[in-house]
């Protein structure tokens, strides 16, 4: 956002020349507080850059990012496997022992990225907010504070939880922290910070107007997190306290391991900038980002924009050859992404959405059918611009289960359940195989976090209750 402040004649001339005086057709019936807040929001838009990217749009001649894909001189991306059989488990055990390390000493901090509108779960607040585990339907926002606090207690260091909200959440989301206390967690632990906004712009590249004096804006994707931690002075704050490795997951995989010794431990090794895990594609057709190596960068390519025949492609012992399924974990150095703040100049994807607008007359129109282009940002394009990425496999049951959508696939129900199965199989683990009585199983992570630590508690409990029914353990 500029820091200077111009006046309001020479705001609104650059608007003109840029083709769109209509955001300032309203200005003499507006208030003096709704003008001053058309001007900031108005202040806050690059018309230049928002000029490009309607005019490469309109190149491309389709709604896709500027310079995007073109299938050639794509491969497979390599990957760390977990361990199977006899193999890996000493990479894997060094990984574990290297990233405890750097958790002892207190290196990493948390992020999550929580700034989307969770429009396709439609609840009505921020989506960490959203009654999430499978039995006491804590929040997903308790369900990570309870992780971190667990993790926090095991490295004997205080973890610092950076959440990035959009103007849309942001004041909610710090209310809710607060109605709850922050569930358990020191106040100067939690860092809130905005991510940027866009102006939504119609067909005919007209910036839309939600309100005669209001710009219909919307969050310039989780992209926007390199920008919004620099300007928020976050990333100067991490550097302060020593923090150098940042663990970055969205806010709707309640599975997501908020700080995994063993990926930290690779990217430690591996002089990686920016690690990602994956887990397998289910069958071709599922749609997930894939990491693939475009021109030797690892990158990832959205499924839309991997032609048919190559998701079909199948290895010589039947694996997809390009399986490498993005779940939006990362870890990243501090100096990467301050880096990507300064001169990352990640493209913008292009999203036909609906959006509510009025008309000339002021009259509030709202559309059935996509109206709009929204612009965001994705945090993966920075991948390529990372010295050393690599990519570790990850377990989907163990640790993916988003919640997308209100219902079917990527619902609260299939979360629910995917945690619950997860609760199931270390209760097998540590011994139990009667499981035909018990319903939901929960598991705070205050009790414990891990498989290894839960066969500790179950072992060591005097007080193991009856398994049937529902059961919370904490
Ligand atoms: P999604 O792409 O699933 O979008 O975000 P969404 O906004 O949550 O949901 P829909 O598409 O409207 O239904 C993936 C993650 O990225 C974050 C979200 O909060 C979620 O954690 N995100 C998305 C941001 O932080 N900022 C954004 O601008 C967009």
């Amino acid at each position: 956002m500029p820091s200077e402040t111009f006046s309001v004649e020479f705001i609104q001339e650059r608007f003109l020349q840029a083709g769109q005086s209509h955001v300032f057709a309203f200005w003499d019936q507006l208030s003096a507080s709704q003008q001053k807040e058309l001007l900031n929001q108005a202040q806050s838009i690059d018309l230049k850059a928002l000029k490009y990217l309607l005019d490469a749009q309109s190149k491309a001649g389709s709604v896709h990012a500027p310079g995007a894909f073109s299938p050639d001189a794509l491969a497979p991306a390599p990957y760390i496997a977990l361990p199977v059989l006899e193999q890996g488990h000493q990479d894997w055990a060094e990984a574990v022992r290297v990233g405890e390390g750097l958790l002892d000493a207190g290196k990493v901090a948390v992020l999550t990225v929580a700034g989307g509108q969770g429009t396709r779960l439609g609840f009505d607040g921020p989506k960490g907010a959203f009654p999430i585990t499978p039995v006491r339907q804590k929040p997903i926002f308790q369900l990570f504070a309870e992780k971190i606090r667990a993790q926090a207690i095991r490295y004997g260091q205080p973890i610092h939880w950076f959440i990035m909200t959009s103007v849309l959440n942001h004041d909610s989301t710090k209310q809710f922290f607060r109605d709850h206390n922050n569930f358990g967690l020191a106040a100067n632990r939690i860092h809130f910070f905005t991510q940027g906004e866009m102006p939504a712009v119609s067909f005919d590249d007209k910036i839309l107007m939600e309100s005669p004096g209001k710009i219909a804006m919307s969050p310039d994707g989780h992209g926007g997190v390199f920008r919004a931690l620099a300007q928020s002075k976050a990333l100067s704050w991490m550097q302060a306290e020593g923090l150098d490795l940042i663990s970055l997951f969205q806010v709707d995989n309640p599975l997501v391991k908020v700080l995994d010794p063993a990926f930290i431990g690779f990217h430690h090794i591996h002089g990686s900038e920016m690690s990602s895990k994956m887990v397998p594609k289910k069958n071709p057709d599922e749609k997930v980002g894939l990491f693939c190596l475009k021109s030797d960068k690892l990158s990832i390519v959205e499924y839309s924009d991997v032609p048919q025949p190559m998701q079909q492609l199948r290895d010589s012992d039947g694996k997809l050859t390009f399986r490498a399924g993005n779940i939006a974990v990362h870890l990243l150095n501090r100096t990467f992404a301050e880096r990507m703040a300064l001169q990352g100049h990640l493209p913008f994807h292009y999203a036909r959405k609906k959006v509510s607008y009025i008309d000339v007359s002021g009259t509030l129109l709202k559309p059935l059918e996509p109206n709009a282009i929204k612009f965001e940002q994705f945090i993966f394009d920075a991948l390529p611009l990372a010295k050393n990425a690599i990519v570790v496999e990850a377990s989907r049951e163990d640790e993916f289960s988003p919640v997308k959508n209100a219902v079917g696939s990527d619902s609260p129900e299939t979360s629910k359940q995917a945690q619950s199965n997860l609760f199931r199989r270390w209760l097998n683990a540590a011994g139990e195989s009667m499981l035909k009585d018990l319903n939901a199983l929960e598991v705070s992570p205050l009790c414990a976090d891990t498989q290894d630590a839960f066969i500790d508690y179950w072992q060591k409990s005097s007080n193991r209750p009856p398994l049937k029914g529902d059961i919370y353990l904490e």
